[in-house]
């Protein structure tokens, strides 16, 4: 039976990292509650966002036979977890040359053969932390389709969590993220205004602008950044600032 010791803002819950016994504040995420019991945070750790993907942590409760997932900086610890850090799992990530890569229907299968061993077991989707659909995008995979692999695996951040529990050896993440780098590179339609911007920059547009602002001193630059016109909250797409020539 899980205790808790006070309440309020003295409560504190009993959790199990690396198999030792801590009390934490009920109220962190796993990634805090590490912190909290002492440990320093060098690997397992980036963006403390739930956008990079390093901090995949698994955890079980006494009497459960179910191993859970889950983002340690985006989890709130619960009481009596066992929980180990899982910063790294190793996969195979193949080299390949994207520019010589086209998303043909065997682009995929020919890179990593393994995804052929699939047995459609779903223990991939249920490792996932950000709720993808894992097998789905491996059945999309086996397909040709590619597109369809990019899509569904927008999410993945890449914490290896999937091929931590692939009982056929499917380095998952690795297929999705070629999978987005073939849509993003060969299929999705070019976005015009960034070639524009380009070459805008190329030409020297901005180089006054920047050398004006590299000679100001600290303090200028705060008072610079404070006189920026803000976009306001609700303001619709065709919203312009009034000072233009950054633009
Ligand atoms: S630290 Fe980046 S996802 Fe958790």
């Amino acid at each position: 039976m899980a205790e808790t010791k006070e309440s309020g803002a003295l409560a504190r819950v009993p959790v199990y990292i690396m198999g030792k016994r801590y009390m934490v504040p009920p109220s962190l995420t796993i990634q805090k509650a590490f912190e909290f019991a002492g440990y320093q945070l060098i690997r397992g750790c980036g963006c403390r966002g739930g956008i990079c993907g390093a901090c995949a942590t698994v955890f079980r409760f006494p009497n459960s036979h179910k191993i859970e997932v889950g983002l340690a900086c985006q989890t709130v610890v619960q009481p009596d977890m066992h929980l180990a850090q899982i910063p790294f799992y190793p996969a195979h990530r193949r080299a390949y040359d994207l520019a010589k890569e086209d998303p043909s229907p065997d682009v995929l299968g020919r890179i990593y053969p393994e995804i052929y061993r699939c047995v459609a077991c779903g223990a991939c989707t249920k490792a996932c932390p950000m709720e993808i659909q894992v097998m789905d995008y491996i059945a999309a995979a086996i397909r040709g389709d590619v597109a369809k692999v990019a899509e569904l695996s927008f999410d993945c951040v890449m914490c290896g969590l999937c091929a931590s529990r692939c009982m056929a050896e499917i380095g998952q993440y690795h297929v999705a993220i070629l999978a987005r780098r073939l849509y993003a590179s060969k299929i999705a339609p070019r976005a015009e205004h960034l070639g524009k911007r380009l070459k805008e920059i190329e030409s020297g547009k901005y180089d006054k602008g920047l050398d004006e602002l590299v000679k100001v001193d600290e303090a200028g630059l705060k008072k610079l950044y404070t006189a920026l016109e803000q976009e306001p909250e609700m303001a619709g797409e065709d919203w312009m600032p009034k000072e233009k020539n950054n633009l």
